[in-house]
């Protein structure tokens, strides 16, 4: 097994949201694409690079050094399905009735989409008859969203795709984004794109995994190609000041391991709620974005990379057989900075079939359908999916029945 590959000197580079100088804090090593799961025969072909994260001194946005092309990461074959996790299906229909009850309640209202997948959170507003838009660059699931009759662009929304939905289907009372804005690095293009097709009154509402339940949590896993932005209400609200909004209201979300819902308007539009004053204080008073508070978890991050390690090898040294579970995106980061390969975890089951019967990407553990799972059951079960845990072990119960245990390593790492 090849040592963790940290990648050398601290690099600095340039913040893309203000230009202004990001400060390397955390390294965690050379990594594969997050979602690409290989055949045998691409072994040795796969594009890597650095996983390094710093912090922009200027507006103190989090992010990565090292930019991955969009079209690697968001190609035909992307393998993320929305769908499926039922929390997720619920969680994105209470997001659309919330939508529907309130700022799409109008008169003709216009919402579009930028990532809509599958069409998990659409297929609800188009169940309700309301003119929508999904912008989504992979075409398989792009086609899933067109299937169930969901109106979706086979194209990245940016500047120019959004000036000509403006052109041709007027402004927008809602641009909605759901695990996607931190996806995107040209954050620039995104908001002029949102200027040009917003309403005059309109709101842009994206949600992401929150900078401080990350910390919290030490869950570096949420750190990989696609996540290349970790926001807190402070480096957003200097977002969108910079580029003409205002935040005017922030809600804690308890999907993919602590999320916030931020809702941006045109500046002077709208008055903030109270949520995100509080928010902003909560973030002062616990420093969180100080770069004494970033280098604390990033050395938190080395100690559950010690324990998780040490772990699995007494493991193997007892004969206990491990597999993982979800074969997740996250998981890329946890196998190639940790160094777990299939000698410490014999496979990880997933739900997804664009994933199964492939290898995970970097350290090519294969991925088998869940009922893999259960032929034998295991020893113990390594939970990759971890913001998952309450629906998988729900599912999974047999497998404690049947004296197995999952280990877990967000916040720490222990055997439950
Ligand atoms: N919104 C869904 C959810 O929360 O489950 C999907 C999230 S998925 C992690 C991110 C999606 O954003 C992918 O389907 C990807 O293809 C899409 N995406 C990436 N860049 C995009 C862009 N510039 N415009 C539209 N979609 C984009
Ligand atoms: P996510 O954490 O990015 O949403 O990915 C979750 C992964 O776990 C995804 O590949 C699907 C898989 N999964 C299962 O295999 N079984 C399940 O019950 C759930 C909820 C997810
Ligand atoms: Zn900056």
């Amino acid at each position: 097994m090849q040592a963790p590959t940290e990648t050398g000197q601290p690099r600095t580079g340039t913040c893309r949201v203000c230009a202004g100088p990001v400060v390397q804090f955390l390294d965690l090593g050379r990594q594969p694409l997050s979602d690409h799961f290989i055949e045998p025969g691409e072994i040795g072909t796969e594009f890597t690079y650095d996983l390094l994260v710093g912090q922009c001194s200027a507006c103190t946005m989090v992010q990565l050094l090292e930019e991955v092309p969009r079209e690697r990461m968001f190609a035909d074959a992307y393998p993320y399905r929305s769908s499926g996790s039922a929390v997720m299906r619920e969680h994105f229909e209470r997001t659309a009735r919330d939508l529907l009850d309130g700022p799409l309640r109008g008169t003709d209202p216009f919402v579009v989409e930028i990532g809509c997948n599958d069409g998990v959170m659409l297929g609800t507003v188009r169940a309700a008859g309301v003119r929508h838009l999904g912008f989504e660059p992979s075409g398989q699931v792009a086609r899933l969203a067109g299937d169930r009759g969901i109106t979706v662009r086979n194209a990245f929304f940016e500047a120019a795709t959004a000036a000509e939905t403006r052109a041709q289907h007027g402004p927008a009372d809602v641009v909605y984004a759901a695990n996607t804005m931190c996806h995107i690095p040209y954050v620039e293009s995104i908001l002029k794109g949102v200027d040009a097709l917003l309403a005059p009154d309109g709101v842009f509402v994206f949600e992401d995994p929150y900078l401080g339940d990350i910390v919290d949590k030490t869950s570096f896993d949420q750190i990989y190609d696609e996540h290349f932005f970790l926001f807190s209400a402070g480096s957003v609200r200097a977002m969108a000041r910079h580029f003409g909004f205002d935040l005017v209201d922030v809600q804690r979300l308890p999907v993919h391991g602590g999320e916030v819902r931020y809702t941006l308007a045109r500046a002077g539009v709208r008055e903030p709620s109270a949520a995100v004053g509080e928010l902003l204080a909560e973030e002062d008073a616990r420093r969180l974005t100080d770069l004494t508070t970033l280098r604390r978890f990033a050395a938190n991050v080395t100690r559950i990379r010690d324990d998780l390690t040490g772990l699995l090898r007494r493991l193997r040294a007892e004969g206990r057989r491990v597999v993982a579970y979800g074969a997740t995106a996250k998981s890329a980061t946890v196998t190639n900075f940790c160094g777990i390969g299939p000698d410490l975890v014999e496979f990880v089951c997933d739900s997804t079939p664009a994933k199964q019967h492939r290898l995970t990407p970097g350290r090519h553990i294969p991925v088998r359908p869940p009922a893999a799972f259960a032929e034998p059951y295991p020893d113990y079960a390594l939970l990759f999916a971890w913001n998952h845990a309450e629906e998988i072990m729900r599912n999974e119960q047999a497998f404690r029945q049947a004296g197995g245990a999952w280990i877990l390593y967000v916040p720490e790492v222990r055997v439950v």
